[in-house]
């Protein structure tokens, strides 16, 4: 999502349009704006884009402190009323927020009972309430954002206005804000591009940090009041490149985004410390008359539901993955115990539609699992969980496979406890596991030598990457992605099929990238092997330490972790290969030959 906030002399309505404007490469499902007009707040808001909300504008917005947002759905659809900003009853707090109140449900229940009345089903509606309790309960603005604030739980971005005032105030906990400076203006957004037309002249905000603005400046402090100092800083990106973040593709930005994305989809869902993980919607139990299970996706999903089905079935699930444009030929048996999960990161796929269509009329339970509140698939299944990834522009998919991952790990876990008493694998290893994995991912990327790897293989024939167990769907996954952005010949296997065929193909031009994410790694050691005796150039992607390290011509290391979260961490060293490699050739990467982000035909 996308915040914007203006405080200044000149009418704030334009420079919140044009902030909206300028985050829409994020991706969004509605928008809206706030303005003080001088007799109160005045709020337009509704689904769509910013051009429609532009339309329905009239001149009850005109004033010099404003603020707006562009919502990508995580809580109710996009809906009008969902849009943000909120606001309480009487509109005297309006309020922009990013991330998710993970106490939400339990804030809205103590509003409701103090007579607060809701009109969104949003996490976000709890905020203005909040403050407007506390602004009742006879605290000043600044006392009541702080004590709104102090009661969230979760991660957030937050903008918030006060309709007597000529204020802004904003808190952020693990989603960003910056704020700019211009002569007699101020700003405030949860992206530099928001507002780089008028200035470069920033401070990002760091967690925990609570600022006020006002006419007369910013003032930064923690929660608590006490004042920080916070550097400012000259941002020198040209426009194009800030809509990536500085990166300069989407693929780079939103590769670099998967601690973040990861975080995001654990939010409130994991406790490693209790050994529980709580997925909206799931109670324990849900799943128990599951009997077997059958995951349907198209490209980069289609893999992550591999990843899935691999994970159900080590524990002992029947479970089984069949590419959601052949499920229509010929699905396995379904009864009313099957449960079909629909993995699609748009939940607009033709094919996977049509999938979740056949399994629902041959009386399957189904489940989409998508990045996509109010889409199709969504509304479609009998159910929806949300990978919470954000917005994906790169039409090669990246964050959103992690995400994925990471979901179906957690749905695994779910359903072998209900249906066998135990869960696929043991929490107090697996939870942990995946609550450091953003702190990984970090890690990797900062240390990758993924650009050198890339540019010693460049002149190359074809790549091969082979894997097993886990190591298999990343091993496809890294194929597809080299395969689409670079144009190069590349293709996946199962390291034990490459003696069956593919190895025909093999020479001293076609290097092989073998993942090892211990499933029988020594097994896929002979394999690679195998294909260094014909002349090959072997790449390891294994954990620091591993005895690949010392067989293979060069390695991509991955942080030692949970074997159930190692494959995930590979793909991140590959999807680097693919991008680096691509850059090399100077390929369209955001947007390669032919390919859609998301294919709404079948
Ligand atoms: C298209 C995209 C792929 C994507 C596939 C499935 O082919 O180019 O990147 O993996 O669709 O998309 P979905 O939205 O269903 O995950």
């Amino acid at each position: 999502c996308g915040i914007i906030g203006h405080v200044g002399t000149d009418d704030a309505l334009e420079t919140l349009l044009t902030g909206l404007e300028n985050l829409e490469y994020r991706g969004y499902d509605s928008a809206g704006v706030a303005v003080q007009n001088g007799s109160g707040i005045a709020v337009e808001k509704r689904s769509g884009e910013v051009s429609e909300l532009k339309s329905s504008i009239d001149g009850s917005l005109e004033g010099s402190v404003g603020i707006g947002h562009t919502r990508w759905s995580t809580h109710g659809p996009p809906t009008d009323e969902n849009a943000h900003p909120h606001t309480d009853e009487t509109a005297d707090v309006a309020v922009v927020h990013n991330g998710i109140i993970e106490n939400y449900a339990e804030l809205r229940e103590w509003l409701k009972a103090n007579g607060c009345e809701f009109t969104s089903d949003t996490d976000t509606e709890v905020i203005p309430h909040l403050i407007q309790y506390f602004l009742d309960e006879g605290l000043d603005g600044e006392a009541a954002f702080r004590k709104a604030i102090e009661n969230l739980e979760g991660s957030y971005a937050v903008t918030a206005m006060i309709s007597d005032e000529h204020v802004l105030y904003a808190a952020r906990k693990g989603s960003p804000l910056v704020v700019g400076f211009e002569d007699e203006a101020f700003f405030l957004a949860s992206d530099v591009p928001a507002f780089l037309e008028y200035t470069d002249d920033v401070v990002f905000l760091e967690d925990g940090d609570v600022v006020i603005v006002d006419d007369d400046g910013v003032e930064f402090t923690d929660l608590d009041g006490n004042p920080v100092s916070r550097e400012r800083k000259t941002v020198d990106w040209d426009p194009e490149q800030a809509g990536k973040g500085g990166y300069d593709h989407f693929m780079l930005k939103e590769i670099h985004e998967q601690p973040t994305s990861i975080a995001q989809a654990l939010e409130g869902r994991v406790d490693p410390g209790a050994g529980e993980i709580a997925l909206e919607g799931f109670e324990p139990g849900t799943f128990a008359d599951v009997d077997h299970v059958q995951l349907v996706a198209c490209g980069t999903s289609y893999h992550a539901a591999m990843y899935g089905a691999f994970a159900l079935r080590q524990a002992g699930i029947h479970a089984t993955t069949v590419l959601a444009n052949e499920y229509s030929v010929a699905a396995p048996p379904i009864d009313e115990d099957t449960l079909v999960i629909a993995v699609t990161q748009s939940g607009e796929t033709a094919d996977t539609l049509n999938a979740l269509r056949r399994a629902t009329a041959g009386g399957a339970r189904t489940l989409a699992l998508t990045n996509v509140v109010g889409s199709t698939a969504a509304r479609q299944a009998d159910d929806a969980l949300f990978i919470r990834a954000g917005p994906e522009i790169g039409v090669a998919a990246t964050k959103t496979f992690s995400s994925q991952v990471v979901m179906l790990v957690l749905l695994a876990q779910r359903i072998t406890e209900d249906r066998l008493g135990d869960p696929a694998a043991d929490p107090d290893t697996l939870l942990p596991a995946l609550s450091q994995t953003p702190g990984a991912i970090d890690d990797l990327l900062e240390s990758s030598r993924a650009a050198a790897i890339a540019d010693r293989f460049e002149d190359s024939q074809s790549y091969f990457f082979i894997g097993r167990g886990l190591g298999y769907p990343v091993a496809l996954e890294g194929a597809l992605k080299f395969k689409e952005i670079t144009y190069e010949h590349a293709e996946g296997f199962a390291s034990g099929e490459l003696k069956h065929g593919p190895l025909a193909l093999v020479t001293a031009d076609t290097p092989v990238f073998a993942v090892f994410v211990g499933d029988e790694d020594e097994k896929t050691l002979k394999n690679a092997a195998e294909a260094q005796t014909r002349g090959a150039p072997v790449v390891a992607v294994c954990p620091e330490g591993h005895r690949a390290t010392e067989v293979a011509d060069a390695h991509l290391e991955i942080p030692d972790t949970d074997p159930d979260v190692a494959g995930l961490l590979a793909n991140v060293q590959l999807q680097l290969v693919s991008y680096h490699a691509a850059a090399q050739l100077d390929r369209p990467i955001d947007k390669p030959r032919n390919l859609a982000k998301s294919v709404t035909v079948e």
